[in-house]
């Protein structure tokens, strides 16, 4: 039971500064010390040197995406780090920084895999291109991305694309998709729980679903986990809140069915910015969720 900690302390692929800080205020909640507590063998690799430009919101690059070479250099970094755990036998469990640093986990992750699941728990689908952006924030592309498209050198990052194949996401929390995700998920035929089927169906039905779902046809299944999934009230420290969103109780059953499922085989967990949460709260519910999918319960 190795587990291999990798901070990404990046916050240009998206607007609001501070969500560098969010492995830091992770670590501070204690995440080594839960996991040991829980028998894991536990390395943390530290985190993975961010380019810092010395303009903000840099647009010089002949795109829309906002900071797209920082970005890439950070990504393709981060991707040889998580390839190479994988291949001395550890789970790669990579703190965020904003989500476009999926981008770079999934390029070292699916690497191992001929059929990667993802599991994007997450207000957002994360589902734009450039040509759908309503804001050129990177942040809001790496399920796009790795599904190979968009920019090329996004996509083609560790040299190969598609990084997923569209039948093997499942999406869990919607409830803020722009008009392009829409039409992505419908002609892709994307799984989508939104907040309207988690209201319906109740959590474990969900769980349940997106078990079955991924059972079979994957031979892996990765957690990207977006704190602004849950409820704005109980993780306030986002950049990208959404009010209407999940709940800690549904949100720790959810980790636990997935620890009893033993299909998880990599997470990350992103999107925890410090200077906008209440006391680490946000960093705090990182930690236990940490612990619920670690097997905490059976403990
Ligand atoms: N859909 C919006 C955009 O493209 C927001 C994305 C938020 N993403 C996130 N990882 N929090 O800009
Ligand atoms: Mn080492
Ligand atoms: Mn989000
Ligand atoms: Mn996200």
């Amino acid at each position: 039971k190795k587990i291999s900690m990798i901070g990404v302390p990046m916050d240009l692929g998206q607007s609001r500064r501070g969500v560098d800080m969010g492995p830091s205020a992770i670590r501070y909640a204690g995440a080594i010390e839960k996991l040991q507590e829980l028998d894991y063998q536990i390395h943390d690799l530290g985190d993975i040197p961010i380019n810092r430009p010395d303009q903000r919101e840099n647009l010089n690059n002949g795109t829309n995406l906002k900071n797209l070479d920082q970005v890439i250099e950070g990504n393709a970094l981060l991707a040889d780090k998580v390839d190479k755990e994988i291949e001395n036998g550890a789970f790669p469990l990579i703190l965020g920084g904003d989500h476009s640093i999926a981008i770079g986990s999934l390029a070292g992750i699916s690497k191992h895999y001929d059929n990667l699941g993802v599991i994007w728990y997450d207000a957002h689908g994360d589902l734009n291109t450039g040509d759908t952006s309503p804001s050129g924030n990177i942040h809001g592309m790496p399920l796009a991305v790795s599904l190979g498209l968009g920019d090329e050198r996004l996509t083609n990052i560790l040299g190969y694309a598609p990084k997923i194949k569209p039948e093997n996401i499942v999406i869990v929390g919607a409830r803020s998709l722009d008009p392009g995700e829409r039409e992505l998920i419908q002609n892709k035929g994307i799984r989508v729980y939104t907040m309207h089927e988690v209201d319906r169906m109740g959590m474990s039905n969900v769980i349940e679903e997106t078990i079955s779902y991924l059972k079979e046809k994957t031979d892996g299944v990765h957690l990207s986990l977006d704190l602004d999934a849950l409820d704005p009230v109980e993780a306030p420290g986002v950049g990208t809140p959404v009010l209407g969103g999940l709940t800690y109780r549904e949100s720790h059953l959810a980790m636990e069915m997935l620890a009893d499922s033993e299909l998880i085989t990599s997470a990350e967990f992103v999107e925890v910015n410090p200077i906008l949460d209440e006391k680490n709260k946000t960093g705090e519910m990182a930690v236990g969720l940490m612990g619920s999918l670690f097997g905490e319960k059976l403990k």
